[in-house]
């Protein structure tokens, strides 16, 4: 079983994408709507919330390999969960050494509160002297992106507000849920190259998958607290939308 989570909708960009290159597989969507916003909380907080799902996900699926597809929870938890577990543990990372690599020297990096305190891949990233990397929490943005999975146009204001200057030639995608936004990040920064980590992710996941049996394609969705929006939001984007997409294994021309 592949399982993937996150506190809302943000990590379904991912699972989507590793969809795209391991078909043949199981997969579980886990949600928490229960305890969303990460972003907000402290690192002792939302450790014992992650640790909590996956040890429940545990004692109901064999995990053959566990996506935190949350940069938040990555931050906080992906180096000591795999100390504590013995099953494949892939996290997310800003992107921002991809951002660099492509000559981008002016970059905005947007990601939630306890990412840019936390982040080891930021602070590292952040000492070049050669580039201008603003690093800018959006305390709202996840949940907003949650409320409005159906009507993601209501963030631009949002945006708007909190991205003062708007001629950055990048912006760094730091948090899944930013994934949806990326139309609308276009219009409040019509300079930037959006860079984003999905398929970075899924090639990785791919190469782990080689590991594991095929197995009939299926995707289980859970919530730790019923949310109408997100449960049809998710089902549309992971189920109904996938089998129509053209990027199904089955119905790919090449
Ligand atoms: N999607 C998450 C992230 O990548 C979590 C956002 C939140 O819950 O604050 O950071």
């Amino acid at each position: 079983m592949i399982v993937a989570m996150d506190s809302g909708i943000g990590g379904a960009s991912i699972l989507k994408e590793v969809m795209k290159c391991a078909f043949n597989n199981e997969f579980v969507y886990f949600a928490d709507t229960k305890n969303s916003p990460y972003g907000n909380k402290t690192k002792k907080e939302i450790f014992d919330v992650v640790k909590h799902n996956v040890d429940f996900l545990l004692s109901r699926y064999k995990i053959d390999i566990l996506i935190l597809a949350c940069n938040t929870a990555t931050s906080v938890c992906a180096k000591k969960f795999r100390q504590i577990y013995d099953f494949p543990i892939i996290g997310v990372e800003p992107p921002i050494k991809v951002a660099l690599d492509k000559g981008r020297k002016d970059v905005l990096v947007i990601a939630t509160k306890q990412t840019i305190k936390s982040n080891l891949t930021l602070k590292r990233f952040i000492k070049r002297k050669s580039v201008k990397i603003k690093l800018l929490p959006l305390k709202k943005l996840a949940k907003l992106i949650d409320q409005n999975a159906f009507n993601l146009e209501n963030t631009i204001p949002y945006l708007e507000k909190k991205i003062h200057r708007k001629n950055y030639d990048a912006v760094v995608l730091g948090c899944t849920h930013y994934n949806f936004v990326k139309s609308e990040l276009k219009k409040v920064l019509p300079c930037a190259e959006i860079v984003s980590c999905e398929e970075g992710v899924a090639k990785y996941t791919k190469k782990l998958c080689a590991n594991l049996s095929e197995k009939q394609h299926k995707v289980e969705i859970l919530l730790s607290e019923e949310n109408e929006t997100i449960r049809s939001f998710l089902e549309q984007y992971l189920i109904l939308d996938f089998s129509h997409s053209d990027s199904h294994p089955k119905t790919k021309s090449n």
